[in-house]
């Protein structure tokens, strides 16, 4: 079996991004909530080693969260993050204060002796940056422990037990303002750990694969294709595993961009030659959407839409045992709450939801354990094409949620698929797609008055976005130089018609979100 590691969940923010620099040092890891971690689970999960993560907690609380005690017994080396360090010092005998020296953000920590952490990238007597964010500090260390870094506000920033293989720091490695993380949690996996460092895509390729063949045996399969880069890589996978027991339905809401639906056609039926059935059920979205404008009642409505139709073209090809979908690890975190209570909804993103109940059949999901940047790796040792691996996110409504405040037509569809390409193909030319998380226009509910040669226009004005994110949580507008930005405006402007006006959407989100709607 592939060497695992376990990281047990204390509600940091930042407890995913532990899990993909154990990922990318090649080894595979999990994130399980504490509260849901016992002896018995990690006997069953039999990790080769033990990460604990930071979280919003004081182990100098009542009825903090800690580690099960079995953690520190298993044998296993331990390495413990933040509050992950702190309840490793406090439940082995050492102490833990409420500090008055806060750290947040970039610190120093001076590197007090060497240590197998530190291997290749830290030496003793030097001074190295990393990133804090803590209230509480250790004060006094359990026995069996010696200090290899202090900062100013931490005088235990760094420990280590090296005979149990235990180590602790209350800085941040996961995060990239602490630039050697990633190479001390490596050390960890494999200097401390022994880690095999076999966890590739092209080996996960293969146990999917033996993975699908096992679940489906004989049993049809049926995988809904949006074009996007999930979907592909799930269906380029099954086709992979079970050939002609695949059936992809692709239903073209008449919402993509420009060209989308002939890639998504030639790529899988002519080129991976997969049962491909494609609908296209523009007519019958358009006539949906007919006279909306609310952004909630468009998403409703292309949500419901879909469903039918997938329903009915499933049903028309005989139907199937199984609906393959392409939910991806981070969906499937169990997040550890501390503030209970309903959060708001903003958007409801809810596209194909409600498809597997209705569709009464047994969900296979190859992407459960995969975080983003890996099924785009799956998709590259797939052979899909860069374009389509790459590709920025787009929205199950599509370009519905790109036209807002007015109602949806074929005809400002046309208008914002053109302006949308040249954008997109600016963006291409200058090198810029892969820094960007998503760039898109908005067609506005507004007409502008214009000049162009000798007589008035009055149009359309259309704005571009263009953010970088890594999660689409929170996102910063991209500074592109002017000379771009009048370069897209002129092409935009000269080329499409029906549009006269160009601007920049320079809003973060928060406060804004992404998508205008
Ligand atoms: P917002 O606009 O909420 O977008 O900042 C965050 C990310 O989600 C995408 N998005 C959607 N995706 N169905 C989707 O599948 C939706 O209804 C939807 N609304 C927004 C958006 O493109 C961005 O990547």
């Amino acid at each position: 079996m592939t060497d695992r590691i376990l990281i047990i969940d204390f509600g940091s923010q930042v407890t995913q991004l532990i899990a993909r620099r154990v990922r990318e040092s090649g080894v595979y890891s999990e994130i399980h909530p504490f509260n849901k971690v016992t002896a018995e689970s990690l006997e069953a999960y039999d990790p080769k080693a033990i990460i604990l993560s930071g979280g919003p907690a004081s182990v100098t609380g009542e009825d903090t969260p800690r580690a099960p005690m079995k953690v520190f017994e298993m044998g296993v080396p331990v390495l413990g993050i933040c509050y992950g360090q702190q309840t490793m010092v406090a439940q082995l005998g050492g102490k833990v204060e409420q500090g008055d020296h806060r750290e947040f953000g970039r610190a120093w920590v001076d590197v007090e002796d060497d240590c197998e952490l530190f291997h290749g990238v830290w030496e003793k007597g030097g001074r190295e940056q990393v990133w804090m964010s803590h209230g509480d500090r250790v004060i006094s260390l359990p026995e069996g422990f010696r200090v290899v870094g202090k900062s100013e506000g931490a005088p235990f920033a760094a420990i280590a037990n090296d005979e149990k293989r235990f180590y602790a720091v209350q800085f941040h490695p996961e995060v990239v303002h602490t630039p050697h993380g990633a190479q001390l949690i490596s050390n960890f996996t494999h200097r401390v750990a022994g880690c095999a460092g076999d966890w590739t895509m092209a080996a996960f390729r293969g146990q999917a694969i033996d993975a699908v063949r096992k679940q489906v045996g004989s049993g049809r399969v049926i995988c809904g294709l949006s074009g996007g880069v999930d979907s592909s890589v799930v269906a380029a996978l099954l086709h992979e595993a079970i050939g002609d027991q695949l059936t992809c339905v692709f239903v073209d809401t008449g919402l993509l961009r420009a060209g989308e639906a002939e890639q998504v056609v030639r790529v899988f039926r002519d080129r991976f030659n997969i049962n491909l059935v494609h609908k296209d059920a523009s007519d019958l979205f358009l006539g949906k959407l007919a006279g909306k404008t609310d952004p909630e009642e468009k998403r409703k409505i292309i949500g419901a839409t879909f469903i039918d139709v997938f329903d009915e073209e499933a049903k028309r090809v005989g139907g199937a045992d199984f609906l393959a979908q392409g939910t991806l690890y981070p969906d499937v975190i169990e997040s550890v709450s501390f503030i209970g209570g309903p959060s708001v909804t903003i958007k409801s993103h809810h596209n194909v939801g409600g498809l597997p109940e209705r569709m009464n059949m047994k969900l296979v999901e190859p992407l459960r354990e995969l975080f983003k940047d890996e099924v785009r790796e799956l998709g590259r040792e797939l052979g899909l094409p860069e374009e389509m691996v790459g590709r920025h996110p787009f929205p199950g409504p599509g370009l519905a949620i790109r036209i807002p405040g007015q109602e949806i037509t074929r005809e400002r569809l046309e208008i914002l698929k053109k302006a949308d390409t040249i954008y997109l193909e600016e963006i291409r030319n200058a090198g810029l797609y892969d820094s960007i998380w998503q760039a898109f226009c908005v067609l506005l509910p507004v007409r502008t008055v214009g000049v162009m040669g000798d007589s008035r226009s009055y149009d359309y004005a259309c704005a571009l976005r263009a953010v970088t994110s890594t999660d689409g949580m929170t996102a910063d507008f991209y500074p592109f130089d002017m000379s771009f930005l009048s370069r897209v405006s002129n092409r935009i402007i000269n080329e499409v018609k029906g549009i006269n006006r160009v601007t920049y959407d320079i809003t973060s989100k928060p406060p804004g979100t992404i998508e205008w709607e």
